[in-house]
């Protein structure tokens, strides 16, 4: 598959693993050597993954045309840069092509998404995490030019998910946002990397 995301980290990893024709932009140059060592120490191929070195927003409008199958925005989060890197992407990925939001709680992902969703040339799909909405490009076109009532963004939601998953991501949401649960979070995860490093 031809991939791209914007933002880098384990999902990097796992688009190599999958043997992804892959492009990656992200500003912090680091993350680039990091995710290539953490490719290496774990026997994954790196080298049809490609690194773009810049924020998206100056990035991706540079970046040559490709035919996209799938596209993971996970980069800046803040309003309107998640809306910017669709735009950049929406005309280079393929119509029956994939388009994950990751945080889509978060109301500058939330906004793209309902807009999305009230749009004849894209598909919501089923979530594939609590956290990462779907969509599908369904045909090429602009959205309208008007706003025609379309409710867009508002406070913090999971509203993409079916109503019992929906309840669950709010609470646990709500449990590891707070500054106890991100300090269980870093404990639990502390743990885990002494016991990958006492069984790796
Ligand atoms: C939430 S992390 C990405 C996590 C990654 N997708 C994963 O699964 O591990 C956010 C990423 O966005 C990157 N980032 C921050 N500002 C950005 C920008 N303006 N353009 C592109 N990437 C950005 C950060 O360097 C970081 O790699």
């Amino acid at each position: 598959m031809a991939t791209l995301e914007t933002g880098a980290g384990s999902s990097t990893i796992v688009f190599a693993a999958a043997g992804a024709d892959h492009e990656v932009v992200t500003p912090d140059p680091a993350e680039e050597g990091r995710i290539r060592a953490a490719c290496d120490a774990l026997g994954i191929s790196h080298a049809r993954v490609r690194f773009h070195i810049g924020p998206s927003h100056e990035v991706l409008p540079s970046l040559p045309e490709r035919p996209l199958d799938l596209a993971l925005v996970d980069g800046a989060h803040g309003f309107p840069y998640p809306i910017l890197d669709w735009w950049a992407i929406a005309p280079r990925l393929k119509v029956g092509g994939k388009l994950l939001l990751d945080d889509a709680y978060m109301p500058p992902v939330l906004v793209l998404l309902d807009a999305l969703g009230a749009s004849d040339h894209w598909e919501l799909a089923p979530a594939i995490s609590y956290r990462t909405a779907v969509v599908h490009k369904r045909g090429d076109g602009l959205l309208p030019f008007d706003w025609e009532g379309t409710r867009v963004g508002g406070a913090m939601s999971f509203r993409y998910l079916p109503p019992p998953q929906r309840a669950v991501a709010a609470f646990r949401h709500r449990i590891f946002s707070t500054r106890a649960g991100l300090g269980l979070v870093g404990i639990a995860r502390r743990r885990d990397g002494l016991r990958w490093r006492k069984t790796g």
